[in-house]
């Protein structure tokens, strides 16, 4: 696991735009999931700045996103589809018809669920997973107790995820309780995941998910079983993490090696 430690939100960004367009360059045709949250937005900024200054072309590129609110209209102003549009989709050349994201309004959740996961294997599965991190130490949705081998499926949301997403709801009653995401193991098959934290409200999360035993009870530990992750955290979501000096130094003995050096 790469462990990049940041300055601030703008060195989170910029770092993790830099690895999705060095995925694009790489294979035109890259198969991208995409996140939801604030963390992710100055990525998104940084991959339009990209696109519109330095070519960065996305017309071949399909995605997938992690999650979607089950029972909110896409039209929603809160909905995770809207989230993509305004933030991303519609500044950049990414071809409609090769964006993915889960239909919370589908009146056949199982069923969708499983074409969900054969679309992402049909597209040749993912290049790239982008991931946030809740405070209880989620990705996508999966909460405290998720298996780390489920699938893309119906989940109820804890409380505290409830009430950390409030703040984007007007009113308090429309907070969806229940949201369609990737399953641990889902997301585990993408060939490389980064995932990015900002901020000391994430420090807790960020240590149980890097330096803590691997759980179900903090989802993001899955990812020290896989074998291609960076974790971008800016020094405020770092502060707690006990090898933090080591993280600094395999990143500077990279850059002097110009090589990985044992992700
Ligand atoms: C939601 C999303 C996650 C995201 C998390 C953190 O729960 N489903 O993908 O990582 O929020 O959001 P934020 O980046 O706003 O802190």
């Amino acid at each position: 696991m790469r462990v990049v430690i940041v300055k601030d939100y703008e060195q989170m960004s910029r770092t993790a735009a830099l690895l999705i367009a060095k995925q694009l360059r790489s294979k035109p045709s890259s198969v991208l999931g995409f996140a939801t949250g604030s963390t992710p937005l100055g990525t998104y900024k940084e991959l339009i700045r990209m696109h519109r200054r330095e070519g960065l072309d996305f017309s071949h590129a399909r995605t997938f996103n992690l999650d979607e609110y089950f029972r909110l209209d896409p039209s929603h102003p809160q909905s995770y589809h809207t989230f993509m549009f305004e933030n991303l989709f519609n500044k950049i050349n990414v071809n409609p018809d090769r964006i993915s994201i889960p239909d919370g309004m589908t009146e056949d959740v199982e069923n969708f669920c499983a074409d969900y996961e054969r679309r992402i294997k049909q597209a040749g599965g993912l290049d790239l997973q982008l991931l946030g991190i809740g405070r209880d130490g989620h990705v996508g949705f999966n909460e405290p107790g998720s298996s780390l081998g489920s699938r893309t499926r119906l989940k109820t949301l804890a409380e505290e995820t409830v009430r950390d997403n409030a703040r984007f709801f007007k009113d308090k009653k429309e907070v969806p309780r229940l949201a369609i995401t990737m399953g641990v193991g889902t997301i585990l098959e993408a060939r490389q995941l980064v995932m990015l934290a900002s901020g000391e409200g994430k420090a807790d999360a960020v240590k149980r998910s890097i330096e803590g035993p691997v759980t179900a009870q903090v989802t993001a530990s899955a990812l020290q079983l896989h074998p291609s992750v960076t974790v971008v955290a800016d020094e405020g979501a770092a502060s707690l993490l006990m090898h933090r000096r080591y993280y600094v130094y395999v990143e500077k003995m990279a850059e002097k090696y110009e090589a990985d050096v044992g992700i």
